[in-house]
């Protein structure tokens, strides 16, 4: 659950959590809900890329390639730190292939916002994903064949594993997953009672 480098004060004043994982990791949905949880803003870092591009993540990749939507993730992420530090306190949802990048890794390691890796099995990221497709329309341009997908995930976990926290996801609800991260993070002291006004 706790890579080694997380000391018990490395959330004590965290203003900001970092959620990273593959592709149908439930970095969005779990994100949504530990914001409402703690009373913090969540933010989807590949909807700001849409709306600073003005365009969507499949354009993004169609019109100028992975390496296009890597140079923008990049920036809207450097943006997303310099709020971060600034004192913002925010839940960040990155996509999938964020971290796997070690400019990005370096650069939020450096503003010592905590990382925390949903993880969950490929058979089951897979699965989640196939399924987000077709009942929800959700388009993602790396998602590939199934033995692309896998040997995708076996590159990037060493990336996803270097995160402070590792929360398993596998087999779990969205809200369970929450409830456990903001315990774990030691977040779930100020957490909001359902009606309960800050
Ligand atoms: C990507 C994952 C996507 C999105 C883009 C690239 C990846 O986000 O950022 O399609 O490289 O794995 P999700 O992880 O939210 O699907």
């Amino acid at each position: 659950m706790l890579n080694p480098k997380a000391s018990a004060g490395s959330l004590r004043n965290a203003r900001g959590v970092v959620l990273i994982g593959f592709m149908g990791a439930g970095k969005s949905s779990v994100g949504r809900i530990l914001g409402e949880q703690l009373g913090w803003t969540f933010e989807d870092l590949d909807e700001r890329i849409e709306r600073r591009e003005q365009r969507s993540v499949p354009a993004i990749f169609r019109e100028s390639g992975e390496s296009g939507f890597r140079r923008v993730e990049h920036a809207a992420l450097r943006e997303v730190v310099r709020e971060l530090r600034a004192g913002a306190a925010r839940i960040v949802a990155l996509g999938g292939g964020a971290f796997a990048q070690a400019r990005n890794a370096r650069l939020i390691e450096a503003a010592g916002v905590p990382t925390v890796f949903l993880d969950a099995d490929v058979e089951e990221l897979w699965r989640r994903c196939r399924q987000q497709a077709e009942m929800q329309g959700i388009e993602r341009p790396l998602l590939g064949s199934p033995e692309s997908f896998r040997s995708l995930y076996q590159a990037r976990r060493p990336s996803y594993l270097k995160a402070l926290f590792r929360q398993e996801t596998g087999g779990k609800t969205v809200k369970r997953i929450a409830a456990e991260m903001a315990q774990v993070l030691g977040l779930d002291r100020g957490t909001k009672k359902p009606g309960e006004k800050k």
